[in-house]
């Protein structure tokens, strides 16, 4: 064992030796084999000469616009198997003062999670191995590694049993490490509250290398990881967390409304009365435009814990506007409904919930906001016409109310909770070789973004971290000042920004885990409080 290490020592050495100072590597490699002795260094070490750094790097870059070649690319990958190479890590990189970013699913809107903007050097480490899933039926709990995709998780949950389930998001190659980390909304929210509103317990290996579960951590860290965005305050390894209990059938649809069909005044009277459905249902909606040229149509998603017959009696008194027939709505079981709502339709079995890689994979860029005021019927038309637009993108419309209206905005770092009434998410994306410039579609994005100020959420406006946007602002490179970061902080945190940068004082006072928009630490409270 001892003669195999240091030889596949001498070999990494030798590979890295191009663009990293021989002599660092080699006790950064002394550090690791010292803190794990019994690992493989050559599954977990991979420098940029190794054949498969690049597939391992590309395969979670979901985005296209991080993929370019003259983004910098981390010196070093880790892909840890278990909690010690983790803990051993971060121990070495702090040692050699190496930059760490984590990496679950990639899926970060700005792909802070592997990629820097600044121009130093840093190591990333890929939690892509690590994707245990225990289920406890019977008690209701699960425990899930942060490298598990929701699809994983969701499809493990059914497999045990047809009445247990997860709120969480929709997409399935969404890893649960960055999810849990931003709060995580989805289908059923109204209902159960975020992902981080059903989390119980969690192991996190900190700064210092210290491995915490719940109690050992504290509760003001525990409240911080579970919203306060990923990146921030250590690694999570893996999440306890409380499954829900839902009927054994479902009811779904999809109904697409034409401007003809009305579609304007279908949404301004859905603005005015989904937040305030039964929190059994959820009807949410996207404008989206037509592929061929044509007017815009807004497409609705319904969701509804019960039988059809239910949701179609609910509809009736509620909207009967929207037209839903018996026919529209389908049972099945919850997930299918999975499956349904990732867009994949009836044409998949739910083992397809299990592929990890999302494709094709598309280059886009999305921006968030939340409504709190009815949005005046002129505005909708004018929304509408946007979407005629070159570049034009989509528009998802989330309606929250419901459980959400009940949980105090303090009692998580995610904010957004009472009197909110829907989230938007602004999304253009294109494919390789796209007819349509990358500027007209970042230009339709930012013309839709200002069109919307004064209809959205003001002083500040809020946005969700899980929908990452640099253009908010970001920390500058080096060391973070509270003050400076308050602008884009708030969006995300309101009040909580604050309590986030106090917790962060105290766990990783010297900002060991940093990125553009990690939170500052706060060593104490400002004198000039506002
Ligand atoms: C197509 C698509 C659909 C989406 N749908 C939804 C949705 O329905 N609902 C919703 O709420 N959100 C949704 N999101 C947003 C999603 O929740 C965030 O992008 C989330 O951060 C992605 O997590 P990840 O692990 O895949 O990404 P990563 O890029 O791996 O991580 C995101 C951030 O978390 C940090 N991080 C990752 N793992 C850990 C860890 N173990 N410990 C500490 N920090 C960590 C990273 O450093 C990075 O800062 C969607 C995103 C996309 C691209
Ligand atoms: C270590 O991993 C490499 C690459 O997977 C493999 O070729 C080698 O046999 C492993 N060595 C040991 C001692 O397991
Ligand atoms: C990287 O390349 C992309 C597209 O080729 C370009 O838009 C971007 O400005 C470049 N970034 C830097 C930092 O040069
Ligand atoms: C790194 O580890 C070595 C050996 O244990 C120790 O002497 C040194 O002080 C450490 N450096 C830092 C910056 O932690
Ligand atoms: C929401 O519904 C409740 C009862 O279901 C009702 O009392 C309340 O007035 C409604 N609010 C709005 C804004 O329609």
């Amino acid at each position: 064992m001892e003669s195999i290490s240091k030889t596949l020592f001498l070999l990494l050495c030798i590979s890295l030796s191009l663009v990293f100072p021989i002599e660092s590597y080699e006790t950064f490699l002394d550090c690791l084999l010292h803190q794990v002795p019994n690992s493989n260094l050559s599954q977990l070490v991979y420098t940029q000469n190794d054949p498969s750094f690049t597939t391992l790097l590309d395969t979670s870059i979901q985005n296209l616009r991080f993929i370019s070649p003259n983004i910098t690319k981390p010196l070093l990958i880790l892909k840890p198997t278990n909690d010690q190479e983790v803990q051993a890590s971060i121990i070495c990189c702090k040692n050699h003062s190496l930059p760490l970013r984590v990496r679950s699913g990639g899926h970060d809107y700005e792909g802070l999670s592997y990629r820097s903007i600044s121009s130093t050097q840093f190591v990333m480490m890929d939690l892509s191995s690590l994707r245990d899933i225990h289920i406890d039926q019977y008690q209701r709990i699960a425990w899930v590694q942060s490298g598990t995709t929701l699809g994983e998780l969701y499809y493990a949950i059914s497999q045990q049993s047809g009445t247990l389930a997860f709120p969480g998001g929709t997409c399935p190659t969404v890893c649960v490490g960055g999810l849990f980390s931003g709060g995580g909304f989805g289908i059923m929210t109204r209902k159960f509250g975020l992902s981080a509103d059903n989390i119980i317990d969690a192991i996190l290996i900190d700064a210092n290398g210290r491995v915490l579960n719940r109690e050992t951590m504290g509760e003001d860290l525990f409240w911080a990881i579970r919203g306060g965005g990923g990146g921030s305050f250590g690694i999570v390894i893996s999440w306890k967390i409380r499954l829900v209990q839902i009927p054994r059938i479902v009811s779904v649809f999809t109904l697409t409304k034409t401007l003809i069909e009305g579609a304007i005044s279908l949404v301004d009277k859905w603005q005015r009365v989904a937040p305030n459905f039964s929190e059994d249902v959820l009807l949410k909606f996207a404008i989206e435009p037509d592929m061929n040229g044509g007017e815009p149509v807004a497409v609705f998603k319904g969701f509804y814990l019960g039988r059809c017959y239910g949701l179609l009696t609910y509809m009736h008194i509620h909207f009967p506007e929207l037209g839903l027939k018996k026919d529209d709505c389908e049972e099945m079981s919850w997930i299918q409904s999975v499956v349904y709502f990732a867009g994949y339709g009836h044409a998949k079995p739910e083992t397809v919930l299990l592929d990890r890689t999302s494709e094709p994979k598309e280059y886009n860029k999305g921006t968030s906001d939340f409504i709190t005021d009815l949005i005046p019927y002129k505005i909708w038309e004018e929304i509408f016409d946007r979407f005629q637009y070159e570049g034009a993108g989509v528009i998802y419309f989330e309606t929250k109310g419901g459980r959400m209206n009940t949980i105090s905005e303090s009692a998580l770092p995610f904010p957004h909770r009472k009197g909110i009434l829907y989230s938007i998410q602004c999304l253009v994306f294109w494919p390789e070789n796209a007819e349509v410039s990358e500027e007209k579609y970042l230009g339709w994005l930012n013309e839709m973004r200002s069109f919307l100020t004064p209809y959205v959420s003001k002083n500040p406006r809020r946005a969700y971290v899980n929908f990452r946007d640099l253009d908010l602002g970001m920390n500058e490179e080096g060391n973070t000042n509270y003050e400076n970061a308050r602008d884009w902080g708030e969006k995300y945190f309101m009040g909580n920004f604050k309590r986030l940068a106090l917790v962060k004082g105290k766990v990783d006072p010297e900002n060991f885990f940093w990125h553009e928009q990690s939170i500052p630490p706060l060593l104490s409270i400002p004198v000039a409080e506002s």
